[in-house]
Protein backbone atom coordinates (compact mmCIF):
# COMPACT_ATOMS: atom_id res chain seq x y z
CA UNK A 1 0.00 0.00 0.00
CA UNK A 2 1.29 3.19 -0.87
CA UNK A 3 1.86 5.94 2.14
CA UNK A 4 -0.58 9.13 1.55
CA UNK A 5 0.98 12.49 0.66
CA UNK A 6 1.16 15.29 3.75
CA UNK A 7 0.14 18.95 2.44
CA UNK A 8 1.51 21.48 4.63
CA UNK A 9 -0.83 24.78 4.77
CA UNK A 10 -4.32 25.01 4.13
CA UNK A 11 -4.41 28.21 1.92
CA UNK A 12 -6.14 28.37 -1.19
CA UNK A 13 -2.60 26.69 -2.50
CA UNK A 14 -2.39 23.76 -0.62
CA UNK A 15 -6.13 23.17 -1.19
CA UNK A 16 -5.79 22.95 -4.36
CA UNK A 17 -2.80 20.71 -4.37
CA UNK A 18 -5.32 18.41 -2.29
CA UNK A 19 -8.41 18.64 -4.45
CA UNK A 20 -6.11 17.56 -7.84
CA UNK A 21 -4.41 14.43 -5.72
CA UNK A 22 -7.71 13.61 -4.12
CA UNK A 23 -9.44 13.08 -7.22
CA UNK A 24 -6.27 11.58 -8.99
CA UNK A 25 -7.34 8.76 -6.23
CA UNK A 26 -4.27 9.70 -3.84
CA UNK A 27 -5.02 9.46 0.03
CA UNK A 28 -4.12 13.22 1.39
CA UNK A 29 -3.10 14.37 4.83
CA UNK A 30 -3.16 18.28 5.88
CA UNK A 31 -1.54 19.79 8.55
CA UNK A 32 -2.29 23.20 9.46
CA UNK A 33 -0.94 26.01 12.40
CA UNK A 34 -3.88 28.27 13.14
CA UNK A 35 -7.42 26.81 14.12
CA UNK A 36 -9.01 27.23 10.40
CA UNK A 37 -8.42 26.91 6.75
CA UNK A 38 -7.54 29.55 4.57
CA UNK A 39 -4.28 31.39 5.53
CA UNK A 40 -4.81 34.67 3.69
CA UNK A 41 -8.28 34.07 2.94
CA UNK A 42 -9.31 33.42 5.93
CA UNK A 43 -11.88 35.61 7.51
CA UNK A 44 -12.08 36.27 11.42
CA UNK A 45 -15.07 36.06 13.77
CA UNK A 46 -15.57 39.27 15.64
CA UNK A 47 -18.46 41.02 17.96
CA UNK A 48 -19.47 42.48 14.70
CA UNK A 49 -19.80 40.10 12.02
CA UNK A 50 -17.37 37.86 9.91
CA UNK A 51 -14.57 39.99 8.89
CA UNK A 52 -12.49 39.58 5.85
CA UNK A 53 -8.83 41.07 7.00
CA UNK A 54 -6.74 39.21 4.15
CA UNK A 55 -7.73 38.93 0.36
CA UNK A 56 -10.40 41.47 -0.01
CA UNK A 57 -11.72 40.08 -3.75
CA UNK A 58 -9.52 38.43 -6.44
CA UNK A 59 -9.36 38.80 -10.12
CA UNK A 60 -9.80 35.69 -12.81
CA UNK A 61 -7.83 36.13 -15.89
CA UNK A 62 -6.51 32.38 -16.67
CA UNK A 63 -8.69 30.17 -18.49
CA UNK A 64 -8.89 27.89 -15.77
CA UNK A 65 -8.93 29.58 -12.84
CA UNK A 66 -11.91 31.89 -14.68
CA UNK A 67 -13.67 27.80 -15.73
CA UNK A 68 -13.12 26.94 -11.70
CA UNK A 69 -14.68 30.12 -10.26
CA UNK A 70 -17.30 29.71 -12.49
CA UNK A 71 -18.10 26.55 -10.81
CA UNK A 72 -17.67 28.14 -7.67
CA UNK A 73 -20.51 30.38 -8.06
CA UNK A 74 -22.90 27.51 -9.56
CA UNK A 75 -22.29 26.03 -5.80
CA UNK A 76 -22.83 29.54 -4.05
CA UNK A 77 -18.90 29.54 -2.51
CA UNK A 78 -18.41 32.30 -4.15
CA UNK A 79 -20.34 36.14 -5.92
CA UNK A 80 -19.54 38.69 -8.21
CA UNK A 81 -18.85 41.92 -5.96
CA UNK A 82 -19.29 45.30 -8.18
CA UNK A 83 -18.16 47.82 -5.74
CA UNK A 84 -18.67 51.62 -6.08
CA UNK A 85 -14.76 52.35 -6.46
CA UNK A 86 -12.60 55.53 -5.69
CA UNK A 87 -9.28 56.22 -5.64
CA UNK A 88 -7.22 58.75 -3.71
CA UNK A 89 -4.32 60.14 -4.41
CA UNK A 90 -2.35 63.64 -3.82
CA UNK A 91 -5.29 64.40 -1.33
CA UNK A 92 -8.02 64.22 -4.21
CA UNK A 93 -10.97 61.47 -3.12
CA UNK A 94 -12.32 60.96 -6.75
CA UNK A 95 -14.75 57.77 -8.00
CA UNK A 96 -12.65 55.52 -10.38
CA UNK A 97 -15.05 53.28 -11.79
CA UNK A 98 -13.76 50.24 -14.20
CA UNK A 99 -15.23 46.83 -15.87
CA UNK A 100 -13.08 44.57 -13.94
CA UNK A 101 -14.89 41.60 -12.14
CA UNK A 102 -14.35 40.87 -9.14
CA UNK A 103 -15.19 37.71 -6.89
CA UNK A 104 -15.60 37.87 -2.89
CA UNK A 105 -16.39 34.24 -0.74
CA UNK A 106 -19.73 33.99 0.32
CA UNK A 107 -20.89 35.01 2.39
CA UNK A 108 -17.22 35.77 4.14
CA UNK A 109 -14.02 35.02 2.25
CA UNK A 110 -13.29 32.15 4.20
CA UNK A 111 -15.92 30.28 2.51
CA UNK A 112 -14.16 29.11 -0.59
CA UNK A 113 -11.06 27.08 1.51
CA UNK A 114 -13.36 25.60 3.74
CA UNK A 115 -15.78 24.09 1.02
CA UNK A 116 -12.19 22.83 -0.87
CA UNK A 117 -10.86 21.40 2.09
CA UNK A 118 -14.47 19.28 2.60
CA UNK A 119 -14.04 16.23 4.67
CA UNK A 120 -10.13 15.77 3.79
CA UNK A 121 -8.46 14.77 7.05
CA UNK A 122 -6.42 17.44 8.36
CA UNK A 123 -5.08 18.29 11.67
CA UNK A 124 -5.01 21.94 12.75
CA UNK A 125 -3.19 23.74 15.64
CA UNK A 126 -0.02 21.84 14.40
CA UNK A 127 2.69 24.03 13.18
CA UNK A 128 5.04 21.70 11.43
CA UNK A 129 9.00 22.53 12.65
CA UNK A 130 10.62 19.93 10.52
CA UNK A 131 10.38 17.55 7.09
CA UNK A 132 12.69 14.55 7.42
CA UNK A 133 13.50 11.37 5.45
CA UNK A 134 13.29 7.88 7.28
CA UNK A 135 14.70 4.98 5.37
CA UNK A 136 11.64 4.80 2.64
CA UNK A 137 9.25 7.65 3.75
CA UNK A 138 9.29 11.51 4.91
CA UNK A 139 7.88 12.29 8.29
CA UNK A 140 7.04 15.40 10.12
CA UNK A 141 7.99 16.74 13.29
CA UNK A 142 5.79 19.32 14.75
CA UNK A 143 6.03 22.30 17.69
CA UNK A 144 5.21 20.11 20.19
CA UNK A 145 7.24 16.99 19.73
CA UNK A 146 5.24 14.37 17.68
CA UNK A 147 6.16 12.98 14.96
CA UNK A 148 3.78 12.47 12.01
CA UNK A 149 4.35 9.90 8.89
CA UNK A 150 4.95 7.92 6.90
CA UNK A 151 4.17 10.09 3.83
CA UNK A 152 5.37 9.33 0.41
CA UNK A 153 5.35 12.62 -0.83
CA UNK A 154 5.45 16.60 0.90
CA UNK A 155 3.84 19.72 -0.49
CA UNK A 156 4.75 22.56 1.26
CA UNK A 157 2.08 25.42 1.15
CA UNK A 158 3.13 27.92 3.02
CA UNK A 159 4.65 31.45 2.59
CA UNK A 160 8.13 31.37 1.02
CA UNK A 161 9.98 31.93 4.49
CA UNK A 162 8.50 29.07 6.18
CA UNK A 163 8.37 27.04 3.47
CA UNK A 164 12.57 27.15 3.13
CA UNK A 165 12.79 26.13 6.61
CA UNK A 166 10.67 23.27 5.92
CA UNK A 167 12.39 22.31 2.64
CA UNK A 168 16.03 21.60 4.25
CA UNK A 169 16.23 18.45 2.81
CA UNK A 170 16.25 19.96 -0.65
CA UNK A 171 18.92 22.67 -0.83
CA UNK A 172 18.21 24.09 -3.99
CA UNK A 173 14.62 24.56 -3.30
CA UNK A 174 14.95 25.79 0.28
CA UNK A 175 17.58 28.56 -1.22
CA UNK A 176 15.01 29.22 -4.28
CA UNK A 177 12.20 29.74 -1.38
CA UNK A 178 14.51 32.05 0.96
CA UNK A 179 15.10 33.92 -2.21
CA UNK A 180 11.39 35.59 -2.23
CA UNK A 181 11.31 37.93 0.65
CA UNK A 182 7.38 38.48 1.78
CA UNK A 183 6.24 42.16 2.74
CA UNK A 184 4.05 43.05 5.37
CA UNK A 185 0.69 44.39 5.70
CA UNK A 186 -1.15 46.46 8.86
CA UNK A 187 -5.07 45.29 8.61
CA UNK A 188 -7.82 47.46 10.70
CA UNK A 189 -11.54 46.99 11.10
CA UNK A 190 -13.52 49.50 12.11
CA UNK A 191 -17.25 49.69 13.44
CA UNK A 192 -19.72 52.75 13.20
CA UNK A 193 -23.14 52.76 14.93
CA UNK A 194 -24.79 54.42 12.08
CA UNK A 195 -23.43 53.96 8.36
CA UNK A 196 -21.04 56.85 7.17
CA UNK A 197 -22.41 59.41 4.79
CA UNK A 198 -20.38 58.33 1.81
CA UNK A 199 -20.71 56.72 -1.52
CA UNK A 200 -17.55 55.11 -1.36
CA UNK A 201 -17.65 51.37 -1.02
CA UNK A 202 -14.03 51.09 -1.91
CA UNK A 203 -10.96 52.87 -2.68
CA UNK A 204 -7.89 52.50 -3.90
CA UNK A 205 -5.14 55.24 -2.05
CA UNK A 206 -1.83 56.77 -2.59
CA UNK A 207 0.13 59.02 -0.95
CA UNK A 208 -1.35 58.04 2.51
CA UNK A 209 -0.38 55.21 5.46
CA UNK A 210 -3.40 53.56 3.22
CA UNK A 211 -3.29 51.57 -0.05
CA UNK A 212 -6.88 50.51 0.10
CA UNK A 213 -10.01 50.41 2.52
CA UNK A 214 -13.56 49.12 2.27
CA UNK A 215 -17.08 49.00 3.09
CA UNK A 216 -17.58 45.07 4.28
CA UNK A 217 -21.33 45.02 3.96
CA UNK A 218 -20.87 46.34 -0.16
CA UNK A 219 -20.06 42.68 -0.52
CA UNK A 220 -22.65 40.07 -1.24
CA UNK A 221 -23.94 38.13 1.40
CA UNK A 222 -22.92 40.71 4.69
CA UNK A 223 -25.25 42.88 6.30
CA UNK A 224 -23.19 43.51 9.26
CA UNK A 225 -25.29 45.64 11.73
CA UNK A 226 -22.98 48.42 12.55
CA UNK A 227 -20.90 50.03 9.40
CA UNK A 228 -17.72 47.80 9.19
CA UNK A 229 -14.41 48.96 7.22
CA UNK A 230 -11.69 47.42 6.55
CA UNK A 231 -8.11 49.11 6.03
CA UNK A 232 -4.65 48.34 4.51
CA UNK A 233 -1.92 50.04 5.21
CA UNK A 234 0.78 49.78 2.34
CA UNK A 235 3.57 47.60 2.39
CA UNK A 236 5.65 50.40 3.24
CA UNK A 237 4.32 51.84 6.00
CA UNK A 238 3.93 48.41 7.37
CA UNK A 239 7.55 47.62 7.24
CA UNK A 240 8.08 51.04 8.71
CA UNK A 241 5.49 50.37 11.60
CA UNK A 242 6.28 46.81 11.97
CA UNK A 243 6.76 46.66 15.86
CA UNK A 244 4.03 49.39 16.69
CA UNK A 245 1.77 48.49 19.40
CA UNK A 246 -1.61 47.58 17.76
CA UNK A 247 -3.39 50.58 19.76
CA UNK A 248 -0.79 52.98 17.65
CA UNK A 249 -1.50 51.26 14.60
CA UNK A 250 -5.41 51.82 15.00
CA UNK A 251 -5.05 55.79 15.71
CA UNK A 252 -2.54 56.36 13.12
CA UNK A 253 -4.14 54.13 10.26
CA UNK A 254 -8.26 55.57 11.74
CA UNK A 255 -6.46 59.42 11.24
CA UNK A 256 -5.36 58.34 7.77
CA UNK A 257 -9.05 57.25 6.98
CA UNK A 258 -10.71 60.15 8.65
CA UNK A 259 -8.30 62.55 6.63
CA UNK A 260 -9.27 61.20 3.19
CA UNK A 261 -12.95 60.22 3.23
CA UNK A 262 -14.60 62.94 3.36
CA UNK A 263 -16.98 62.92 5.41
CA UNK A 264 -17.76 62.96 9.70
CA UNK A 265 -16.26 59.84 11.26
CA UNK A 266 -17.53 59.08 14.43
CA UNK A 267 -16.08 57.48 17.07
CA UNK A 268 -16.13 53.63 16.27
CA UNK A 269 -18.49 51.16 18.33
CA UNK A 270 -15.24 48.04 17.63
CA UNK A 271 -12.09 48.14 16.05
CA UNK A 272 -9.43 45.67 15.93
CA UNK A 273 -5.70 45.92 14.45
CA UNK A 274 -3.93 42.46 12.56
CA UNK A 275 -0.52 42.40 11.34
CA UNK A 276 0.02 40.19 8.27
CA UNK A 277 3.53 39.71 8.13
CA UNK A 278 4.02 37.46 4.91
CA UNK A 279 0.87 39.10 3.18
CA UNK A 280 2.81 39.40 0.05
CA UNK A 281 6.18 38.64 -1.98
CA UNK A 282 8.34 41.25 -2.47
CA UNK A 283 9.23 40.08 -6.32
CA UNK A 284 7.42 38.42 -8.81
CA UNK A 285 8.52 34.44 -10.20
CA UNK A 286 7.32 32.28 -12.73
CA UNK A 287 8.01 29.12 -11.35
CA UNK A 288 4.40 27.64 -11.19
CA UNK A 289 5.82 25.44 -8.40
CA UNK A 290 9.42 23.86 -7.16
CA UNK A 291 9.73 19.95 -6.97
CA UNK A 292 12.40 17.25 -6.30
CA UNK A 293 10.34 14.50 -8.03
CA UNK A 294 13.24 12.06 -7.24
CA UNK A 295 13.13 12.92 -3.42
CA UNK A 296 9.43 13.69 -3.46
CA UNK A 297 9.82 17.07 -1.94
CA UNK A 298 7.29 19.70 -3.38
CA UNK A 299 6.60 23.58 -2.78
CA UNK A 300 3.81 26.20 -3.67
CA UNK A 301 2.33 28.81 -2.96
CA UNK A 302 1.51 32.94 -4.25
CA UNK A 303 5.37 33.37 -4.03
CA UNK A 304 5.76 30.60 -6.82
CA UNK A 305 3.68 33.03 -9.18
CA UNK A 306 2.15 36.04 -9.23
CA UNK A 307 0.87 37.03 -5.20
CA UNK A 308 -2.46 36.97 -5.89
CA UNK A 309 -5.54 34.33 -5.14
CA UNK A 310 -4.88 33.04 -8.48
CA UNK A 311 -1.27 32.81 -8.61
CA UNK A 312 -1.96 30.48 -5.25
CA UNK A 313 -4.71 28.64 -6.65
CA UNK A 314 -2.39 28.18 -9.83
CA UNK A 315 0.36 27.30 -8.25
CA UNK A 316 -1.36 24.03 -6.20
CA UNK A 317 -2.48 22.57 -9.40
CA UNK A 318 1.03 22.82 -10.96
CA UNK A 319 2.70 21.30 -8.05
CA UNK A 320 0.02 18.68 -8.25
CA UNK A 321 0.74 18.17 -11.97
CA UNK A 322 4.22 17.24 -11.27
CA UNK A 323 3.81 15.24 -8.84
CA UNK A 324 1.34 13.22 -10.87
CA UNK A 325 3.15 13.51 -13.88
CA UNK A 326 6.60 11.62 -11.61
CA UNK A 327 4.46 8.55 -10.89
CA UNK A 328 3.72 7.71 -14.47
P1 LIG B 1 -1.50 31.21 2.64
O1 LIG B 1 -2.89 31.68 2.47
O2 LIG B 1 -0.56 32.05 3.43
O3 LIG B 1 -1.57 29.73 3.25
C1 LIG B 1 -0.49 29.13 3.91
C2 LIG B 1 -1.01 28.32 5.10
O4 LIG B 1 0.09 27.61 5.68
C3 LIG B 1 -1.58 29.21 6.20
O5 LIG B 1 -2.87 28.75 6.55
C4 LIG B 1 -0.58 29.05 7.37
O6 LIG B 1 -1.20 29.14 8.63
C5 LIG B 1 -0.04 27.64 7.09
N1 LIG B 1 1.31 27.41 7.64
C6 LIG B 1 2.40 28.21 7.54
N2 LIG B 1 3.47 27.63 8.14
C7 LIG B 1 3.03 26.43 8.63
C8 LIG B 1 3.67 25.39 9.35
N3 LIG B 1 4.96 25.46 9.69
N4 LIG B 1 2.93 24.31 9.70
C9 LIG B 1 1.60 24.23 9.36
N5 LIG B 1 0.94 25.19 8.69
C10 LIG B 1 1.66 26.29 8.32
N6 LIG B 1 -4.90 38.53 -3.19
C11 LIG B 1 -5.79 38.89 -4.14
O7 LIG B 1 -5.89 38.22 -5.18
N7 LIG B 1 -6.63 39.96 -3.96
C12 LIG B 1 -6.58 40.73 -2.84
O8 LIG B 1 -7.36 41.66 -2.68
C13 LIG B 1 -5.63 40.42 -1.85
N8 LIG B 1 -5.52 41.17 -0.75
C14 LIG B 1 -4.68 40.78 0.24
C15 LIG B 1 -4.63 41.51 1.42
C16 LIG B 1 -3.83 41.11 2.48
C17 LIG B 1 -3.78 41.93 3.74
C18 LIG B 1 -3.09 39.91 2.38
C19 LIG B 1 -2.27 39.42 3.54
C20 LIG B 1 -3.11 39.17 1.20
C21 LIG B 1 -3.89 39.61 0.12
N9 LIG B 1 -3.93 38.92 -1.09
C22 LIG B 1 -4.81 39.27 -2.06
C23 LIG B 1 -3.02 37.79 -1.34
C24 LIG B 1 -3.73 36.44 -1.17
O9 LIG B 1 -4.39 36.42 0.07
C25 LIG B 1 -2.66 35.36 -1.24
O10 LIG B 1 -1.97 35.44 -2.47
C26 LIG B 1 -3.21 33.93 -1.12
O11 LIG B 1 -4.25 33.84 -0.19
C27 LIG B 1 -2.03 33.03 -0.72
O12 LIG B 1 -2.45 31.69 -0.59
P2 LIG B 1 -1.39 30.56 -0.20
O13 LIG B 1 -2.14 29.30 -0.07
O14 LIG B 1 -0.23 30.63 -1.14
O15 LIG B 1 -0.78 31.00 1.21
P1 LIG C 1 -7.24 44.64 -9.68
O1 LIG C 1 -7.12 44.48 -11.14
O2 LIG C 1 -8.52 45.11 -9.11
O3 LIG C 1 -6.14 45.66 -9.13
C1 LIG C 1 -4.78 45.73 -9.49
C2 LIG C 1 -4.25 47.13 -9.19
O4 LIG C 1 -4.73 48.03 -10.20
C3 LIG C 1 -4.74 47.74 -7.87
O5 LIG C 1 -3.83 47.49 -6.82
C4 LIG C 1 -4.82 49.22 -8.18
O6 LIG C 1 -3.55 49.82 -7.95
C5 LIG C 1 -5.12 49.26 -9.65
N1 LIG C 1 -6.56 49.46 -9.94
C6 LIG C 1 -7.42 48.51 -10.38
N2 LIG C 1 -8.65 49.04 -10.58
C7 LIG C 1 -8.56 50.34 -10.27
C8 LIG C 1 -9.50 51.41 -10.28
N3 LIG C 1 -10.79 51.23 -10.64
N4 LIG C 1 -9.06 52.63 -9.90
C9 LIG C 1 -7.78 52.84 -9.52
N5 LIG C 1 -6.85 51.86 -9.50
C10 LIG C 1 -7.23 50.63 -9.86
O7 LIG C 1 -6.93 43.27 -8.92
P2 LIG C 1 -5.75 42.20 -9.00
O8 LIG C 1 -4.85 42.44 -10.16
O9 LIG C 1 -6.36 40.90 -8.84
O10 LIG C 1 -4.91 42.58 -7.71
C11 LIG C 1 -5.28 42.16 -6.44
C12 LIG C 1 -5.27 43.23 -5.41
O11 LIG C 1 -4.82 42.63 -4.20
C13 LIG C 1 -4.33 44.40 -5.65
O12 LIG C 1 -5.01 45.57 -5.29
C14 LIG C 1 -3.21 44.16 -4.68
O13 LIG C 1 -2.62 45.38 -4.21
C15 LIG C 1 -3.94 43.47 -3.55
N6 LIG C 1 -3.04 42.68 -2.72
C16 LIG C 1 -2.79 43.15 -1.48
C17 LIG C 1 -1.92 42.50 -0.65
C18 LIG C 1 -1.62 43.06 0.68
O14 LIG C 1 -0.86 42.48 1.42
N7 LIG C 1 -2.21 44.19 1.06
C19 LIG C 1 -1.28 41.24 -1.03
C20 LIG C 1 -1.62 40.81 -2.38
C21 LIG C 1 -2.49 41.51 -3.17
Amino acid sequence: MTAPIAIIGTGIAGLSAAQVLHAAGHEVRLFEKSRGSGGRMASKRSDVGALDLGAQYFTARDRRFVEVVQQWQARGWVAEWSPSLYHFSNGQLGASPDEQVRWVGNPRMSAITRALLGALPVQFSCRITEVFRGERHWNLQDAEGQTHGPFSQVVIATPSPQASALLAAAPKLAGAAASVAMEPTWAVALAFASPLDTKVDACFVQDSPLDWLTRNRSKPGRDNAPDTWVLHASSSWSKQHLDMSKEAVLEELHGAFAELIGCALPAPVFSLAHRWLYARPASAHQWGALADADLGLYACGDWCLSGRVEGAWLSGQEVARKLLQHQQ
